[in-house]
Order: structure tokens, then C-alpha cells, then sequence
């Protein structure tokens, strides 16, 4: 799907990569594009940066938090509302905390699910639209498993199962709408630069500290420019990676448990 004069909607799009996501939408021509962060995301600041620099009413800050089911659906109400229709939707918001594990799993994903579903609900051929592409935000941390914050790795495994279970043609027939993941590397936002306190207390945040030293961050508009090109190319249901600033890569993952390593 070509992005010019679609329109586009951004969980958690107030700062960091969403911020990044929400810009490079309207930097390819998208229409419009909603931002739906927290009312304390300095939402408002960000979506006039964006006018000002794309012309008026080209974003709209929207507050809501994901975790709220009534303050999800009305976003999406309202965006449609707004722009008259809905083309493209990006479930970004998440958190870095397993010291607030339940609140995670709500964000990163339970939320998504939601946001997938609403994203179907607003966008499928079923429902009397033209179908659309959900980009569900993973990570490098939903494809490997690591010690630092074993909740929030599970969380991003999540998103990837579900992504790929949503993205079989079963549901595209219905729906026309794809659905694919982005799975990030280390990027330069405050969810990785101010992650002390966050992890579970048993584990120690100088562990953490060496762990993360070891990895370079790329820049947000990296992984921008990778989910512009997944929204234009990426198949229904596939997995893409964005490291070391480079160009968005696929990969493939096994639909079989891959070995059996006993009887
Ligand atoms: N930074 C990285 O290295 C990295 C790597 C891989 C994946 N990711 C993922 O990318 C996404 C964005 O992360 P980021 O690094 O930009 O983080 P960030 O903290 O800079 O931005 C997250 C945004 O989500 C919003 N948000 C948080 N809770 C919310 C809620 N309940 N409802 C609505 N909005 C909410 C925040 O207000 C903020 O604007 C997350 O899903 C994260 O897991 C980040």
C-alpha cells in the first residue's frame, strides 16, 4: 500500500518512535494521522510541531490510554470521524517495566490485541470498508530470549504470534486488511536510556547496565523509514527487523517446533 492521502492512526505516537512513525507517515503524503498517547504525553505540543511543519490539521492528538477499552474505541471513533476513514494503524505503545509486570502485559499486549481487533473492526471489507495494514510494534526481544526483563520479552514474543496467526489468509479473505509486525533492535529513546527501576528486583540493575552498554542505538527515523517500506511491501502475517540503522530485513520463523531435542 502506497501512504499518500491515506489515513493513518499511531498508538503511543506523542513521543519516540511513535513520534517518528507519525512523522515519516506524513513526510510519504499520508493524509492524516492520528496520535493517541496519554493525557501527560505532551501530545498536544507534538501534534503542533507536526502541523507546523506538514501544513494544518494534518495531526491530531488524541488522548487516550490503550488500556482503557471505551478510551480505545472512541479514538478510533473519532479519528474516523475526523478524517473519514481509516487506512493504515500502527499498535506502537509499550513499556519497558517488569517492576509494573500486569500494567506491561495491559499495554504491550493485551492492548495490541485490542488494537488489532478495532483495527479489523474499522478498516475490514466485512464491515462495509476497503481494508487496510495493522503494523503491530514487536522487538529483537519478541524473537530471542534474554535475562533482563523476561516479562516484557514474553510480551513482544506475543505480538509476534498473534501477528502471525492474524496475518494467515483465513482473516485476510474476510477482512482485506494485512497485518504484520516490526520487530526493532536498540533504539534511542527514554524506554532504553531510563530504564533504571524497572526491572523485576531480582534482577540487578548493573547486569542490566553491562547488558545494554553492549549495544549501539540506532535512531528512531531508522526504524521509521523500515516500517514505511513494511507498510508498502511487507506480505500478510510477516516479521521484519530493523538494526543498526540499516534497511528493513524479513525473517522467516518456523511453523513447526523446530528440533526435537528428546523423546
Ligand atoms: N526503544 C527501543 O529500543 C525499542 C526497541 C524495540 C521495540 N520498541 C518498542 O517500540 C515501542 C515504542 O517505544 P519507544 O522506545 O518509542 O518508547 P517511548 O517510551 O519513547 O514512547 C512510548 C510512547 O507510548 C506512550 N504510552 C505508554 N503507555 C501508554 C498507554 N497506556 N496508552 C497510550 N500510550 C502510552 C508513551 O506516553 C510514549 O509516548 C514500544 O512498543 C517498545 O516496546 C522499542
Amino acid at each position: 500500500m502506497e501512504v499518500k492521502n491515506k489515513i493513518a492512526l499511531v498508538t503511543g505516537g506523542a513521543n519516540g518512535i511513535g513520534f517518528a512513525y507519525v512523522r515519516e507517515l506524513l513526510k510519504n503524503g499520508a493524509a492524516h494521522v492520528a496520535l493517541l498517547d496519554l493525557a501527560n504525553s505532551n501530545g498536544d505540543e507534538s501534534a503542533r510541531k507536526l502541523n507546523d511543519e506538514f501544513g494544518a490539521d494534518r495531526a491530531l492528538f488524541i488522548v487516550c490510554d490503550v488500556t482503557k477499552s471505551a478510551d480505545f474505541e472512541a479514538a478510533f471513533a473519532k479519528t474516523v470521524k475526523e478524517f473519514g476513514g481509516l487506512d493504515i494503524v500502527i499498535n506502537n505503545a509499550g513499556i519497558m517495566d517488569d517492576a509494573r509486570w500486569e500494567l506491561e502485559i495491559a499495554i504491550n499486549f493485551t492492548a495490541v490485541v485490542r488494537g488489532t481487533m478495532l483495527g479489523f473492526q474499522y478498516m475490514g471489507k466485512d464491515k462495509g470498508h476497503k481494508g487496510g495494514v495493522i503494523v503491530n510494534i514487536s522487538s529483537v526481544a519478541g524473537l530471542v530470549a534474554a535475562p533482563t526483563f523476561p516479562v516484557y520479552i514474553a510480551t513482544k514474543h506475543a505480538v509476534v504470534g498473534l501477528t502471525r496467526s492474524f496475518g494467515l489468509p483465513y482473516h485476510f479473505d474476510r477482512t482485506g486488511v494485512r497485518v504484520v509486525s516490526m520487530c526493532p533492535f536498540f533504539t534511542n529513546t527514554q524506554l532504553i536510556t531510563a530504564c533504571v527501576g524497572r526491572t523485576l528486583d531480582t534482577v540487578e540493575q548493573n547486569f542490566i547496565d553491562k547488558s545494554f552498554s553492549t549495544f549501539p542505538l540506532q535512531t528512531p527515523e531508522s526504524v521509521a523509514e523500515g516500517v514505511l517500506h513494511i507498510i508498502r511491501v511487507g506480505n500478510n502475517g510477516s516479521t521484519w527487523v530493523v538494526e543498526n540503522g540499516e534497511p528493513a530485513y524479513e525473517v522467516e520463523l518456523a511453523d513447526e517446533p523446530v528440533k526435537k531435542v528428546s523423546a
